[in-house]
């Protein structure tokens, strides 16, 4: 059954081709590399569209090939090696075969380390299997779900998204241990997909890492304008608006095409039905967005010393900053010593507040970005 969108821009997850918006390109060269039994390293900044352009090619490759398995792991909430091995069990099990009597029956056999449970969803009434491993039992269920991959000789496609939250890990030998399992399976290709490009390269690029050279590296970037425009325009003009592309265009370049930036201040507009689309429409857009996030952008803002914040109303207010610790900069906004800055914004890069493009330093929530660059003045 197809669901009914109320509203097309989709800001979370990902629906359907429909509301997806290009990457023609990048998919075609992801279905082709997978295809062709090689894995793929997947990177861009958070928000860009990494893991829609997953699911994206997943959805085509179901369509291609109805056989093929396709797997989705989000590492993102976990935090320990045994997070990682009960996720990675209980995607597998539910997935290879759909008759859970049959899972749970295959699981106990091969799977001697985990103990399988069905929980039904009481609104949908669908059974969910879950996992959990016993203590000690981690690495030998690990092996044992890659043998039980193996053993399917279904084609599987697996992707590992925000891959590189396995180097937070205590464990120190998972990324080596996967990598053995990983070499040695054929009927599986991987997805090691994340946004913070340095982990992830220091992991695949690194000649002292496990995964040195194992993959191919792709990274996206904004969609291209144009094409954005007239995927936007289609929807409006449905409801019977008019978009014109200078609006579009002005939204685009407010956010750099950062695509859920865009995508959510399309759906602001596009639910205020309001008659005629210009900047005004915009700006009043953005500020809706920005204004419902008040409270939250204060509690953050108060979790930071002064002298971080001090930093971010200053980069805020110039939008991208080149040098950082620029004489000129500096005085400009009243900082303190070149040191302290240096500091502030070096803990505030890795902590993912300011991101570094080549344009220079900049917020990396940007619409927190234009609530301090108003509230700074
Ligand atoms: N090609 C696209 N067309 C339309 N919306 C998209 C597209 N790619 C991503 N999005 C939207 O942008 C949001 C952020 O994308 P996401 O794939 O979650 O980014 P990332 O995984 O890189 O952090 C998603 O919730 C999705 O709604
Ligand atoms: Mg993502």
């Amino acid at each position: 059954m197809k669901n009914i969108i109320s509203n097309p821009f989709i800001i979370t997850g990902y629906e359907s081709p429909e509301y997806f918006c290009d990457r023609e390109h990048e998919t075609e060269e992801l279905l082709n590399t997978l295809e062709n039994g090689r894995n793929v390293t997947l990177t861009s900044p958070r928000r860009m569209g990494k893991t829609g352009l997953i699911l994206h090619t997943f959805h085509l490759l179901k369509k291609r090939r109805p056989n093929a398995v396709t797997i989705y792991l989000d590492l993102l909430p976990t935090e320990s090696f045994r997070d990682f091995v009960r996720l990675f069990a209980s995607e597998v099990l539910g997935k290879l075969d759909s008759n859970p009597v049959k899972v749970i029956k295959q699981a106990v056999s091969v799977l001697k380390g985990i103990r399988p449970n069905i929980t039904v969803d009481s609104i949908t009434g669908n059974a969910k299997i879950g996992v959990d491993i016993i203590t000690g039992e981690e690495e030998h269920t690990l092996s044992q779900i890659f043998e039980y991959l193996k053993q399917s000789t279904r084609e599987c496609f697996i992707a590992f998204d925000e891959f590189q939250q396995i180097a937070q890990y205590d464990e120190k030998n998972c990324e080596a241990l996967l990598r053995t399992y990983i070499q040695n399976i054929h009927n599986v290709h991987f997805i090691f997909s994340g946004s913070q490009a340095h982990l992830l390269n220091e992991m695949f690029l690194s000649p002292k890492k496990p995964f040195y050279q194992s993959t191919s590296n792709k990274s996206i970037g904004p969609i291209d304008l144009e094409t954005y425009f007239k995927f936007a325009a289609r929807f409006f003009k449905k409801q019977g608006r008019d978009l014109p592309i200078e609006v579009f265009e002005y939204v685009y370049r407010k956010f750099d095409g950062h695509t859920w930036y865009i995508q959510k201040v399309m759906n602001q507009i596009y639910g205020n039905n309001s008659p005629t689309l210009d900047e005004a429409a915009v700006n009043e857009a953005i500020g809706q967005i920005v204004g419902e996030n008040d409270y939250y952008y204060q509690m953050l803002l108060r979790s930071y010393t002064k002298g971080q914040g001090k930093l971010l109303r200053a980069i805020a207010t110039e939008g991208k900053v080149k040098e950082i610790t620029a004489g000129g900069f500096i005085s400009r906004h009243g900082l303190s010593a070149t040191s302290s800055v240096k500091n502030a914004s070096k803990r505030l890069t890795e902590t993912e507040v300011l991101y570094k493009s080549e344009d220079g330093l900049q917020i990396y929530d940007r619409f927190f970005g234009l609530w301090l660059a108003q509230k700074g003045n």
